[in-house]
């Protein structure tokens, strides 16, 4: 009865509390359970459920020793778990007379990286980090270290004798921060294929350990989202963090060797450029205000002094739809070209996504094909050129609908929505420059055809399995037809004069693009939801952490 109701007081504590303190007595609730659940033989009077008859004497006989056994093995364990939780505790005890200090005699520790590993066999190191996987093995203790300097980047840290019987050691758990001192060894049975082997070790910031009962295997989408500080450790998430930076870093690369000159814009702005239905409106000191849309009118004004230009900064965008690759706050890659034509700009976009997967691919191939073991560069013979009209009787002879319920079928001048627009590209397999979209379904500031006043010098990118990864356009450059589609789309030019001054002083041909780098990354890592590489992802009803 005292059990029980240890147990019951126990069990009334809220789940965290629970889960934090790895004190829960499961060996008592397993005896507390073995003693009370008692097994009980029947008698002869009794119906077999098996036979539907009375039990004989002799499956009486069978059952009496099927009982006996299970209650000697149930007694014989029930030895075994307090004679181990007597000595779990001893050890325990005893643990806390042992202190480590680290050997003056041995060789003074060099600072090492889990990347600088292969330089610093049989050195003595020491090394900081984070206890990423621990075992237990009899004596020893195996830490599989993460330092964050490189990816994978484990190292195998082993302790041995009072290094894995001093408190700290016995009360480790996964997550705590360490230095751990020792040399180097190659080992190619350890994960990284080397091994440190402590002589010394030191515990920094402990953890409580209960990191695994959230980040595991089936947790739910909220409570990863909830605990995304804990879950960048994970290793999957951790090298798309990484691979986002490199990629980032090829972006820029690909521009700079073109000569491009980056700008930062602001995203607190007065004016809309996609729509104003996704606008995320502001007071901005008593003013309204919006977080941008597109970097793409700042850009304009820039071509004038530093010719081709380029940003990477945030976009936003209110959408009211919770999908695989739409975010409310996004990494916009945008680049504006001055004295250029249509095709001009259909080659800039080419050269983009060619040149930029082509450097990723050599410098980081190795870590891509984790998550993309098909990754291979796009080249410029892959992409298929289309225009939009093309696309509606592409749709219209593959039995890709407007409406899949009605079965009614696309007409000339309609927008193709994210779901038929994916299954065309998809079906076609190849990256695709869509062109020339109807003037009705694009924005104010595209210029018109000059063989089709209804339609655009507008392209879109669309690559297999993600869609829409490119947006891009010719910009009217004309002050009158300027202010024409100002009034078409129901715009106040007024907190536009800057832009539309452009038209004023030394006007040109010019055209740009903006590219969602979460959605190239999805492309590029195979990954099914944009979600999966942001750091902290902002779609809707998300904003923590
Ligand atoms: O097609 P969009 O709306 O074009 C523009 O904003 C132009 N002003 C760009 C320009 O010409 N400078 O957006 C461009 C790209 C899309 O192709 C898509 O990759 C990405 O931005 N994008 C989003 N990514 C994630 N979540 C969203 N909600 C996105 N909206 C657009
Ligand atoms: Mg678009």
């Amino acid at each position: 009865k005292k059990r029980c109701m240890s147990i019951v007081k126990l069990l009334r504590q809220p789940l965290p509390y629970l889960l934090r303190h790895t004190h829960f007595p499961y060996r008592t609730f397993h005896r507390f359970a073995m003693s009370s659940l008692k097994m009980v033989l029947p008698s002869e009077t009794d119906i077999d459920p098996d036979t539907q008859k009375l039990y004989t004497k002799s499956r009486l006989k069978r059952l009496r020793k099927q009982i006996d056994g299970a209650e000697r093995k149930a007694r014989r364990a029930e030895g075994l778990a307090i004679a181990k939780e007597k000595a779990d505790a001893k050890r325990l005890e005893d643990s806390k007379k042992i202190t480590l200090s680290e050997d003056p005699s041995l060789e003074k520790a060099k600072l090492c990286r889990v990347r600088d590993v292969e330089n610093l066999v049989d050195v003595r190191v020491k090394i900081f980090g984070w206890v990423h996987v621990l075992r237990s093995q009899g004596n020893m203790i195996f830490i599989l270290l993460r330092d964050g300097s490189t990816a994978p980047g484990i190292l195998q840290c082993v302790l041995m004798g009072d290094l894995a019987n001093c408190y700290n050691a016995l009360t480790l758990h996964r997550e705590a921060s360490v230095c751990v001192y020792g040399v180097l060894h190659r080992d190619e049975r350890a994960k990284g294929g080397f091994e440190l082997r402590a002589d010394f070790w030191e515990l920094i910031g402990a953890s409580s350990g209960d990191i695994s009962n959230i980040v595991n295997e089936d947790a739910l989408v909220p409570v990863l989202m909830d605990h995304r500080h804990l879950v960048i450790r994970e290793e999957k998430t951790s090298l798309i963090l990484r691979l986002r930076s490199t990629i980032t870093q090829c972006f820029r690369q690909h521009m700079f060797d073109r000569h491009f000159v980056e700008v930062v814009p602001p995203t607190l702005v007065q004016t809309q450029v996609e729509g104003g239905s996704t606008l995320f409106k502001l007071d901005y000191y008593g003013e309204p205000a919006y977080l941008t849309q597109s970097s793409q009118l700042y850009l304009e004004t820039c071509i004038y002094s530093l010719g081709n230009v380029f940003c990477i900064s945030p976009s936003y965008r209110a959408e009211n739809a919770r999908t695989r690759r739409h975010l409310s706050e996004y990494t916009h890659f945008e680049a504006e070209m001055p004295f250029i034509s249509y095709e001009d700009l259909l080659d800039y976009i080419t050269d983009l996504v060619c040149d930029v997967s082509q450097r990723v691919y050599d410098q980081v191939s190795d870590l891509v094909q984790i998550l993309n073991p098909d990754f291979k560069p796009i080249k410029p013979e892959d992409l298929v050129r289309m225009d939009h009209s093309e696309a509606i009787q592409y749709c219209r002879d593959n039995d890709i609908y407007k409406d899949e319920k009605t079965k009614e079928h696309f007409d000339l001048g309609d927008d193709i929505p994210e779901g038929p627009e994916r299954q065309m590209t998809d079906k076609i397999g190849k990256p695709i420059l869509l062109c020339r979209f109807p003037a009705d379904i694009k924005s104010f500031y595209m210029s018109r055809t000059a063989e089709d006043e209804k339609l655009t010098e507008s392209v879109d990118l669309l690559l297999p399995g993600v869609g829409e990864i490119v947006g891009g356009s010719m910009r009217e450059y004309d002050y009158d037809k300027l202010m024409a589609g100002f009034k078409k789309h129901g715009i106040d030019p007024k907190n536009y004069y800057w832009y539309t001054d452009l038209r004023k002083y030394g006007t040109m041909p010019h055209g740009g693009y903006g590219l969602g780098i979460e959605r190239f990354l999805c492309w590029m890592l195979a990954q099914d939801h944009i979600r999966k590489v942001c750091l902290y992802p902002r779609y809707m009803n998300r904003c923590t952490p």
